[in-house]
């Protein structure tokens, strides 16, 4: 599906004060995918939700990857397996593996479409067309991108790494920073203790921690014509603590250049909260854990099922700088004992001490949804780590929540003062919505707004106010004078 819609039907009322685009990005293959690949490499189909003035317009287009050309040329799938090229058909093995399906991150007035695969695609805020690949050019060596790149506030840095960044399974890792303008500073090689899946890290003022799943690569499965993963159950949950920058002031005994792995047990630490630095050298950082596999997709070798029941939580790392390289973490601390995931801060916070996270959870005393990570999640969460105190938001019944994104309510606004914007998806109604929640009352919502189909599942999405875009994004709303709505309402100008 590509296509727009002005001006969506609203229950309820989005105040003026928000202007800016909700830009999320679905998995949504567009020919029929090899009937063996995984649910992660669907082309990338971006929903972008221009707000103003009340009003909602809607656009959706696809990412034009070389890979969705080839194969929309084709009108079938070329390509195999995720990110096994042995598997790809032969004509297509020199094109850029990427569906740029996992992340849209606006940095250096460019709205960038990222897989961690490969570098990113810069897409047009507007008019969503794929304007190139690879828009930081020759700065970088290195193949590959996160798409859970960091922002740091702060110091107005994009916090960039990619593994695998000398090619396939190879256990390279590059660490750097892209400034406002889009240079690279900071470039540093690391070489990551086995061939992981790396998928996010946190950041504080002078570290960068990479969080490893255990999952492995290895050359030979690839060419057998296997997945790219397998999740191996003698690997521990591995945390890669690198100075962020060469004059960043080291602890004792520490030497230049060198970063230290530390590590837990088996389990898969998905997606980062916020991190912070203490006293005398510690890092504390928060993820979503579950103690298991949670990609069944990808299973050992010996092809061993997750466990049906496993269980998931939300905790808070502590990593003692101090300790040698190859250390164990202590246990963590469970900040909420139910399934989470997509955990999201006030990104004005991002690196410092800040009070609340914002999570997508599955709230275990309502029916719907499941009872654990496999079946989905139906609520959202609001966390003080001041209070302990935390707030649901519970969608109704045979609803799903997808990632919280949160939006100032001005740019000097208190921490967590502000509204939230998600995708509900009811499933039996084939329908979607997005509702909107003022954080002065999370449990219920102030505005929903009503989708005219249902939509795929985001992977993930950000909050652009409009002040940040260098021209004003108006997607479908290009009016010259005033119209007449389908509401009977004047339509503002732009
Ligand atoms: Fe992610």
């Amino acid at each position: 599906m590509e296509g727009e819609v002005s001006d969506l039907v609203t229950f309820g009322d989005i105040p003026a004060a928000i202007d800016g685009t909700f830009y999320r990005v679905m998995c949504d293959p567009f020919v029929p995918p090899d009937p063996n690949n995984v649910p992660l490499d669907g082309d990338g189909n971006v929903s972008a939700f221009r707000i103003l003035n009340g009003h909602v317009d809607m656009k959706i287009k696809y990412i034009e990857t070389e890979r969705y050309k080839l194969e929309r040329s084709a009108n079938k799938a070329l390509f195999g397996l995720y990110r096994n090229p042995f598997t790809h058909h032969p004509c297509v093995r020199s094109a850029v593996d990427s569906t740029a399906n996992t992340n849209l991150v606006y940095w250096a007035n460019r709205l960038l479409a990222l897989k961690e695969s490969a570098l990113p695609y810069e897409i047009d805020p507007d008019t969503l067309e794929t304007l190139r690949y690879d828009p930081f050019g020759s700065q970088i060596k290195a193949k590959t991108f996160t798409a859970h790149p960091k922002i740091d506030p702060y110091t107005s840095e994009l916090v960039v790494f990619g593994y695998e960044a000398k090619g396939l399974a190879t256990k390279d890792i590059v660490i750097y920073s892209l400034d406002k303008d889009g240079k690279k500073h900071d470039e540093q090689w690391i070489e990551s203790p086995w061939c992981a899946f790396i998928h996010d890290c946190v950041i504080t003022p002078n570290w960068i921690v990479l969080v490893l799943w255990p999952f492995e690569a290895k050359l030979e499965r690839l060419k057998a014509g296997k997945h790219h993963w397998a999740w191996n159950y003698d690997l521990p949950a591995t945390f890669i603590a690198v100075p962020r920058r060469k004059s960043t002031q080291l602890p004792a005994g520490w030497k230049q250049g060198e970063y230290r792995v530390y590590s837990w047990k088996n389990c898969m630490t998905i997606h980062t909260g916020g991190a912070w630095e203490g006293k005398d050298g510690m890092v504390y950082f928060e993820s979503s854990r579950v103690h298991d596999n949670a990609f069944p997709f990808f299973p050992p070798e010996d092809g061993k099922m997750p466990a049906p029941d496993a269980k998931a939580d939300f905790v808070r790392w502590e990593i003692d700088l101090n300790q040698p390289s190859g250390s164990t973490v202590s246990d963590p601390q469970v900040i909420l004992d139910v399934p989470s995931e997509f955990p999201r801060i006030d990104e004005r916070f991002m690196t410092g001490d800040h009070e609340f996270v914002l999570l997508n959870v599955f709230i275990p005393d309502r029916s719907d949804g499941g009872k654990n990570i496999f079946h989905g999640l139906n609520g959202l969460a609001m966390h003080s780590h001041k209070s302990n105190q935390t707030r649901w938001f519970y969608a109704g019944d045979d609803s799903l929540v997808q990632e919280p994104i949160f939006i100032p309510r001005t740019s000097s606004a208190p921490e967590g003062d502000g509204w939230v914007i998600c995708m509900v998806e009811q499933r039996a109604a084939n329908g979607c919505h997005l509702v909107i929640i003022d954080t002065k009352e999370f449990e219920k919502p102030i505005a929903i707004v009503q989708l005219p189909l249902h939509v795929k599942a985001q992977v993930h999405g950000n909050w652009v106010d409009a002040s940040l875009l260098s021209r004003k994004a108006s997607l479908v709303r290009t009016i010259t004078k005033p119209v007449i709505s389908n509401q009977g309402a004047l339509m503002p100008l732009v």
